[in-house]
């Protein structure tokens, strides 16, 4: 080999050796091979040689320029890979840290017990109806034999609207504007938001009842208690601590209530009773009202109502004695009802 070639050499691997990224390695392959690198001048030497030696000057040069290319793709690798560890280490990435677990939604646990609710009535025949939220005091009390300054308005703390209304205190209403628009017989039930000034562990200011109607020609208290029991025992099992005892609501007579054994003693789940006369006539008025005989005859037609709480049945299945707990959003409660 030349000297000069020995020189050119020695040069390209003292440098190879400082070349400390990418950057700098690709100047390096410009000085030595590019169209003006020093190897790449070193051929135009060749025409001052004699012709015998060209050949063998020619073939050492390309021999260089291939080990040079050796070397730098060699190089080239190893920087590549310095960069790759250095920013995995600078990152911190833990490639073996487990995943985010993503969990799915469920339905909330007064809606689950709704739903158990309704398809126990429905096996029993009944079918669903809704109503508003928003009452006139004729359907939430007037309608319900609740007269105006009748002390039974005390038994329920309303929230009352600037123009009157109110927010309807239970789903009795229901009761009336079904029957003033369909004919018996019906057998319904209506699940529902309702309203109470009222808050403590027991008592939300809204909260949830399933009401319940069943009208027809010779409807008894035997059915009310049958439809009744049967549903207790569908929803609490047949070994449940149960009693039914008297009562008293304007809109139904006799009246009475369920109490079931809950985690702090006997819980009062729903208030029951036949169908007060009075109930029938009001709605028969508003029948004459539009022209039309009434078919809610009080001599001819009898029937049943309930109006359940949601929350104190949910209460009672899952051993919870805070009413409260239902309304905060806790994903550590929720998540037990998924
Ligand atoms: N509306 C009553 C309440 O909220 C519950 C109730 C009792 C509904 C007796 C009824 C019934 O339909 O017959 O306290």
């Amino acid at each position: 080999m030349t000297e000069d070639l020995q020189s050119i050499e020695r040069d390209f691997s003292q440098s190879l050796e400082q070349v400390k990224n990418l950057k700098e390695l690709e100047e390096l392959r410009v000085r030595f091979l590019g169209k003006k690198g020093t190897l790449t001048l070193s051929l135009r030497s060749i025409g001052s040689l004699p012709a015998s030696e060209r050949p063998g000057f020619g073939e050492e040069v390309n021999q260089l320029r291939r080990s040079f290319e050796d070397s730098l793709t060699k190089q080239k690798s190893k920087l590549e890979d310095d960069a790759i560890s250095q920013s995995l280490s600078q990152n911190c990435l833990d490639v073996t840290m487990p995943g985010r677990k993503r969990s799915g939604g469920s339905l909330h646990p007064l809606r689950q017990v709704e739903n158990e609710l309704v398809k126990a009535f429905q096996s029993l025949g009944f079918s669903v109806e809704t109503g508003p939220e928003i009452e006139t005091d004729f359907y939430n009390f007037e309608a319900l034999n609740f007269p105006q300054d009748h002390p039974a308005r005390d038994m329920q703390d309303t929230f009352f609207l600037s123009d009157g209304r109110v927010l309807r205190t239970h789903t009795s209403p229901v009761q009336v504007r079904l029957m003033e628009s369909k004919k018996p017989p019906l057998q319904v039930i209506v699940p529902g938001r309702v309203y109470r000034h009222d808050s403590d562990v027991t008592h939300s200011p809204v909260f949830h009842q399933v009401e319940g109607l069943c009208v027809g020609p010779d409807v008894s208290f035997a059915h009310l208690k049958g439809s009744l029991e049967a549903f207790v025992k569908m929803i609490f099992g047949s070994n449940a601590k149960v009693r039914f005892r008297p009562s008293f609501f304007p809109f139904t007579e006799p009246s009475a209530e369920i109490d079931v054994m809950g985690p702090k003693g006997w819980m009062e789940i729903l208030g029951c009773g036949m169908v007060d006369p009075n109930v029938f006539q009001k709605v028969g008025a508003s029948w004459e009202e539009r022209g039309e005989d009434s078919p809610y005859d009080p001599e001819e037609i009898s029937g049943f109502a309930f109006g359940i709480g949601v929350e104190r049945i949910a209460m009672i299945l899952h051993g919870i004695d805070n009413i409260k707990s239902f309304y905060e959003n806790d994903q550590r409660f929720l998540s037990q009802f998924v």
